[in-house]
C-alpha cells in the first residue's frame, strides 16, 4: 500500500507527504521491523529460546503489530479528520504538530474500534477451532481450553464493538462528517426525532428508503441523547459533497452493525452456556461457533468500506478531493490490471495459508510439541 501512494496517488503524496510521511515511515521502521523480526523468532525460535524468551518474542510481536496498527490508523484518521497541519505557499500541507497527528482524537476511537475488530476475529477463530476439536472428539482437552478463552474474550470484544467503540465512532461522524452519517443511515430528509433503520433499500432516484423497518426516534437518541433531536438528511448538503456511492455505504454499514449484533448474541449465549457448564455438550451451539468464524472477516471488510466510502468524495476530508489526487500518467486500466495482479497473488497466498493452517489444526498442539521435543532430544 505504501508503494501505491507513490505510484497511483502521486499528486496526493506530493500534497500530503509532509504530514502522512511521518506516520507511514514510523509504521515501516519501528513497527514493521519489530513485527517481522519477532514473528520469525516466535515461530521458529521456540527450541532455542526457551520458555521465557519465547514468551518475550510473542509479547514483542504483539507490541509490534499493535504499534504498526496505531501508526497506520493515525494516518487514516488524519485523512478523516485533518489536524496539526498548515498550508504551505505551494499549496501542500505541512505538519505543525507531531503530537496532534499521532494523538488525533479520531485516531483514538478508530484504533479502539479497529483493534477490537481484530480481537473479535481472533476470538471467533479460537472458539471455532475449540468447537471443531470437541465436535470431532479429538484433542478434546485443548478444544475445551480454546473454547473457554475464545468465548470469554469474544463476548467482551463483541460488546466492545458496539459500546463504547462503535458508539464513539458514530458520534464523531455525526459531529465532523454529518453528510456521511445521513448516507450511512439512508436518511434523505432532515428529521426531528429521526428513526434508526433496521432494514430497507435506498432508492437514489426517488430519494427515499423502500420497505424500511425502523425504530422511531432511535437515531436521534443514540446520536444526540435526545429523542426529538434534529438529524440532518442528505438533501441538506450540497450534492457534490455527498459520498459517491450512497447505497454501498448504507449496505456496508448495515451489514457491519447487523453482524456485530449477531456476534453479541452468539457470544453472550455461549458465555452463559459456558458458565452453566452446558457448552461442551451443546452440539447445536458448537456448530454455530464453528461455522461463524468467517463472519468477523466480513464485518471488518465492510467496516473498512464504511470508513473509506464514507470519506468520499474527499481524500483528506474537507481539504482535498479524491478526483484531484491520482497520478495523471496512470490510467484506470493500469490500476485495474495491477489490482487484479495483487488479487491473484493474494488468492494464491491465502490458499497456501489455508492449506498450512489445516495441516497444523490436524496435527494439533500435542503432536507438534512432541515432534519438537523429539527433535530437541
Ligand atoms: C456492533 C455495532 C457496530 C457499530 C455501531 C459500528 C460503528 C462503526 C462506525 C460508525 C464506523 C465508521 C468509522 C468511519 O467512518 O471512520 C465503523 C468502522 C469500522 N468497523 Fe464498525 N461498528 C460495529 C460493529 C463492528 C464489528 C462487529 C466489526 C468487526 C468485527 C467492525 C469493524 C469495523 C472496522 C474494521 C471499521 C473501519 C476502521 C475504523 O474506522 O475503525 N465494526 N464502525
Amino acid at each position: 500500500m505504501e508503494f501505491q501512494f507513490g505510484t497511483n496517488w502521486a499528486v496526493f503524496s506530493k500534497y500530503a507527504g509532509g504530514v502522512i510521511g511521518q506516520t507511514l515511515a514510523m509504521e515501516g521502521t519501528f513497527a514493521f521491523f519489530l513485527e517481522s523480526a519477532f514473528i520469525g523468532l516466535f515461530l521458529f525460535g521456540e527450541k532455542r529460546l526457551g520458555q521465557k524468551l519465547h514468551w518475550l518474542a510473542a509479547f514483542l510481536l504483539f507490541v509490534g503489530t499493535w504499534l504498526s496498527g496505531w501508526f497506520i490508523i493515525a494516518t487514516n484518521a488524519w485523512m478523516q479528520h485533518p489536524v496539526g497541519y498548515e498550508v504551505a505557499a505551494d499549496g501542500s500541507v505541512q505538519l505543525t504538530s507531531f503530537w496532534a497527528l499521532v494523538l488525533n482524537h479520531w485516531a483514538i476511537y478508530q484504533y479502539m474500534h479497529n483493534m477490537g475488530g481484530a480481537v473479535v476475529v481472533g476470538a471467533f477463530a479460537v472458539s471455532a477451532l475449540g468447537a471443531f476439536y470437541i465436535l470431532s472428539k479429538r484433542k478434546v482437552e485443548y478444544g475445551q481450553m480454546f473454547m473457554k478463552v475464545g468465548v470469554v474474550v469474544g463476548c467482551i470484544a463483541s460488546i466492545w464493538m458496539l459500546f463504547p467503540s462503535g458508539d464513539r465512532q458514530g458520534k464523531m461522524i455525526a459531529e465532523h462528517q454529518p453528510v456521511t452519517l445521513a448516507a450511512m443511515e439512508g436518511l434523505f430528509d432532515t428529521k426531528d426525532g429521526a428513526p434508526l433503520v433496521l432494514i430497507g433499500q435506498p432508492d437514489m432516484e426517488k430519494q427515499r428508503l423502500d420497505n424500511a423497518i425502523h425504530i422511531p426516534n432511535m437515531l436521534s437518541f443514540i446520536t444526540y441523547q435526545r429523542w426529538d433531536a434534529k438529524v440532518r438528511g442528505l438533501n441538506e448538503f450540497p450534492k457534490e459533497d455527498h459520498p459517491t456511492n450512497v447505497p454501498l455505504l448504507y449496505y456496508s454499514f448495515h451489514i457491519m452493525v447487523g453482524l456485530g449484533t449477531m456476534f453479541i448474541a452468539i457470544m453472550s449465549i455461549a458465555a452463559f452456556w459456558l458458565w452453566r457448564g452446558w457448552l461442551f455438550s451443546a452440539n447445536w451451539l458448537l456448530w454455530i461457533l464453528m461455522l461463524s468464524f468467517p463472519l468477523p472477516f466480513v464485518a471488518n471488510t465492510v467496516g473498512w468500506a464504511v470508513a473509506e466510502l464514507g470519506r468520499q468524495p474527499w481524500l483528506v476530508y474537507g481539504l482535498f478531493r479524491t478526483e484531484h489526487g491520482h497520478s495523471p500518467l496512470v490510467s484506470g486500466g493500469n490500476v485495474l490490471f495491477t489490482l487484479l495482479g495483487f488479487a491473484g497473488m493474494y488468492t494464491i497466498l491465502s490458499l497456501l495459508y489455508i492449506f498450512l493452517m489445516l495441516r497444523r489444526i490436524d496435527q494439533g498442539a500435542d503432536e507438534l510439541g512432541e515432534g519438537m521435543q523429539a527433535e530437541a532430544n
